[in-house]
């Protein structure tokens, strides 16, 4: 695929896509991480004399209500607080006013405009991939950059349309990405671990089944575990279950060996609330509790589990670490891919990700994903389209 580096930037109109879908709350920014992650690629257009033209998606639009609070705006203000230079924000996703700030930006300039998907309110044609569409948005441009990795896996206009109608490159971000996972994935110093958490095995099978063929040892904490321990007959009280899923989980198991670790131990409550009394059970889980953290033998076993190891990947919390009596299981389990010497550290994102930047631990990790659905698909070994549609070299 063609990188950034190899388009010729000077005076080009630059479309570039970022994934700036970012937390927020009563409109206010609340995790900038990945505007901080796009800075690397518009820094360098910017410095190289393009014109850049920004632009995301912000949650999702299906009615005009729905637009309210989903402004571009915030965004392109703390853009333009981080890069320290002017962002001219055009609050239109179409249309001559659109046109005219592209026509007006000089070299080393840049712009953003409005949310992608106020184009789904009528029709979807955004998350549709109508082609008018991404044919429209890519002749504004002269070249496109896609530096969205956490859209990766959608196939929408705003990615592969506009890479459709227009020469286009990945950004540093997604390059980033794809060296740092898809390196794991694919030719792994070993020993390579796994760590998956998360609340359901539903969420996980096509990793699961993909890093049981691909790595050395899959630890299982999480919501799921409860799942394979009924999978093995164990009493699981009232923890989480997928019903359905107790025969994959069975057939998980026996596809792994001894590749697959369970926990052997977790932390129960009576509910899932942070004010009643907790206590550490084994394999079996008492009538009445319900299983939220994994316990201090499993840290230990999981601990023992990643000496030596040379490439951790980490997708999914091993407990419920929102609340402090739960918590435990992900803090030790980030401790100890912190402490790793010589071993290339991986977070698949979402959760995880969250977890380790809350609990303080973002800088003690060789990569954390900026992308939640799309690292689990590429965890799964699939194809990701909006990475498909670049350009080839
Ligand atoms: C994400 O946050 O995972 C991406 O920005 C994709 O968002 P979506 O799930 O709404 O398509």
């Amino acid at each position: 695929k063609k990188t950034v580096k190899d388009l010729d930037l000077k005076g080009k109109k630059v479309l570039v896509r970022a994934d700036f879908n970012v937390p927020m709350k009563d409109g206010k920014i609340t995790n900038d991480n990945r505007i901080q992650a796009a800075l690397p690629t518009l820094e360098y257009i910017l410095d190289q004399g393009g014109k850049a033209i920004v632009f995301s998606h912000l949650g999702r639009v299906k009615t005009e209500d729905d637009k309210a609070g989903l402004s571009m705006k915030p965004v392109s203000e703390r853009l333009s607080e981080l890069l320290g230079k002017d962002v001219t924000f055009v609050a239109e996703t179409r249309g001559e006013e659109l046109e005219s700030a592209v026509n007006n930006l000089n070299d080393g300039e840049i712009m953003m405009f409005e949310n992608t998907r106020f184009e789904d309110v009528d029709g979807k044609k955004e998350s549709k991939n109508d082609p008018e569409l991404g044919k429209y948005w890519a002749s504004l441009g002269d070249v496109f950059v896609n530096d969205a990795f956490g859209t990766a896996h959608r196939s929408h206009a705003s990615n592969v349309g506009i890479a459709s109608n227009v020469e286009s490159a990945a950004g540093f971000l997604v390059e980033k990405e794809i060296n740092f996972i898809g390196g794991a994935v694919d030719e792994p110093k070993r020993p390579f671990v796994a760590i998956l958490g998360g609340a359901k095995v539903s969420d996980k099978i096509g990793v699961i089944e993909n890093l049981i063929a691909k790595a050395d040892k899959v630890l299982v904490g999480g919501g799921m575990t409860y799942t394979f321990y009924k999978a093995l007959g164990k009493d699981i009280g009232n923890s989480l279950l997928e019903e359905d899923k107790v025969d994959l989980a069975k057939e998980l198991m026996d596809k792994a060996g001894d590749k697959l670790v369970l926990p052997v131990d977790s932390v129960v409550a009576s509910e899932f609330s942070n004010d009643v009394p907790t206590e550490v059970v084994g394999e079996n889980i008492p009538e009445g509790k319900m299983g939220l953290d994994i316990g201090p033998k499993t840290v230990e076993l999981f601990e023992n589990e990643l000496k030596g190891a040379k490439t951790v990947v980490w997708n999914g919390p091993m407990g419920v670490f929102e609340m402090d009596n739960f918590a435990q299981g992900t803090i030790k389990v980030c401790e100890a891919l912190a402490n790793l010497d010589d071993a290339t550290t991986i977070i698949g994102g979402g959760d995880s990700a969250t977890a380790a930047q809350q609990l303080g631990f973002e800088d003690d990790f060789s990569h954390i994903s900026t992308g939640g659905g799309a690292s689990l698909e590429y965890l799964e070994g699939k194809e990701l389209p909006g990475i498909a549609a670049i350009s080839d070299k």
